[in-house]
């Protein structure tokens, strides 16, 4: 579904990303797992068309590498972004029209069947729905930014960091959601620092180190892997 070969770019003379492959499978929950400035945001922001590269991505047969990022959103694939970067001054159900009219166009009736999906999926942001978005919590703000992207009908979604700065319930609540939602059909790609939780609910993972992927595999072999679990888990008994 998604494939990516041969993936180097930069930012003037940084090279931020150098050679990345990753392949994705439909239904699979992959996490991309590194530390600050590893390259993790570079990546996805790639597959969006927002930073120059070369290399190929193929998204279902297709090579989306010299792409807009109109277009790349278009056919499907969402980013939501780290930071969440919801709209402050509107309100719950106005930050998710916007995602519904920026991506889609304009139809109500299918605005009010999506609105109810993110509902069902997150109903903190039903009770909320005409609370302006900068008085939400951290975590209701994550669910938004979620959610935003889900009224857009994503065929793969991006999350960049969507842990970032949450109390360990609410994160809890969070990647309960996550799952959920990969349970309806969804593919994620799944940017996070917290290395645990994300092989606790990805099929696969790589790791990615100063732009390079080091370690890849089965989130199963990497749990179990002592170079992960030395760096990134703190489970290693010796
Ligand atoms: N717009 C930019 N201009 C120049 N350098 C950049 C830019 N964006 C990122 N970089 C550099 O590229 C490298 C990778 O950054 P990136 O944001 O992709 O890392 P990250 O893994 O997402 O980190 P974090 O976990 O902190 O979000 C870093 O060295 C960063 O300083
Ligand atoms: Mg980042």
């Amino acid at each position: 579904m998604l494939e990516i070969k041969g993936l180097t770019a930069n930012y003037g003379h940084i090279t931020a990303l150098q050679d990345i492959s990753l392949d994705m499978g439909e239904n699979e929950i992959v996490a991309l797992i590194g530390s600050n400035g590893a390259g993790k945001t570079t990546l996805l922001n790639s597959i969006s068309g927002l930073v120059t590269k070369t290399g190929e991505i193929y998204y279902n047969g297709e090579n989306i590498s010299a792409k807009t990022p109109r277009d790349v959103a278009k056919s499907g694939i969402l980013q939501v972004p780290e930071g969440r970067h919801v709209f402050p001054g509107l309100t719950v159900k106005q930050n998710l029209t916007v995602g519904s009219i920026a991506w889609r166009g304009f139809k109500s009736a299918d605005i009010e069947e999506d609105l109810e999906r993110v509902y069902l999926l997150f109903p903190r942001l039903k009770e909320r729905s005409h609370q302006l978005a900068w008085s939400l919590s951290g975590g209701e703000q994550q669910m938004l930014a979620v959610g935003r992207a889900m009224m857009g009908r994503p065929k793969l979604l991006m999350l960049d960091e969507p842990s970032m700065g949450l109390a360990p319930i609410v994160i809890d609540e969070m990647f309960d959601s996550i799952v959920k939602l990969n349970q309806t059909g969804l593919p994620i790609l799944l940017v996070e620092q917290n290395a645990q939780l994300a092989l606790e609910v990805s099929t696969k993972a790589y790791i990615l180190e100063h732009g390079k992927i080091t370690i890849s595999g089965s989130a199963k072999d990497l749990i179990n892997d002592s170079r992960v679990q030395d760096a990134y888990l703190g489970t290693r008994v010796v």
